[in-house]
């Protein structure tokens, strides 16, 4: 498959929101297929990881998020699964998944509940070593500094303040698993 031709089906190419969410995502596939390399004996999918990678932030353009070009309805918590089900319908369940358990380290059923999240009701939390590693990428690049990888401070500090102690205990035993 061919990620740039489904996100070009919903981000006109000389959009700002396109320009944004490719920088990004193509930061956070090059960190995912470096540490997935690094790790040969995980036998990661490789093509795979470069897709979804691709793939993880479509769902940004349905959200009110102004200072990366997107101008749409949602709240920008909602973009991880209204981009999965666009990748879905669009025949590719599986990269859907990285989609919808991307934000923060993964979002329990149980944190959806008790935070009043406005989303649908499942577990979000990442399950494939694929979608735990992407989701690990992703944590180091931001939208609003493209290209610049966040250093690791930086990265605990936002998660212990919006996604509580149990993400920062989970991104740890991440940089255990990856690094
Ligand atoms: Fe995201």
């Amino acid at each position: 498959m061919e990620p740039l031709e489904l996100i070009h089906k919903y981000y006109p190419e000389d959009s700002e929101a396109c320009r944004i969410l490719v920088s990004h995502s193509r930061s956070v596939a090059d960190k995912a297929l470096e540490l997935a390399r690094r790790h040969p004996e995980m036998n990661f999918d490789l093509p795979f990881i470069e897709e979804a990678a691709m793939l993880h932030d479509i769902g940004v353009f349905l959200c009110d998020a102004p200072d990366i070009g997107c101008h749409g309805e949602a709240g920008y918590i909602c973009h991880g699964y209204l981009g999965a089900d666009l990748v879905r319908e669009a025949g590719y369940p599986r990269h859907a998944l990285v989609c919808e358990r991307h934000t923060g380290t993964g979002l329990s059923l149980q944190m959806i509940r008790e935070r009043h999240l406005p989303l649908p009701l499942r577990d979000m939390r990442p399950v494939s070593l694929e979608e735990q590693l992407i989701c690990f990428a992703d944590k180091f690049f931001s939208k609003a500094r493209l290209g610049e990888e966040k250093p690791m401070y930086k990265i605990v500090k936002s998660l212990s303040r919006y996604s509580g102690r149990d993400a920062v205990g989970r991104f740890a035993a991440w940089c255990n698993l990856f690094l």
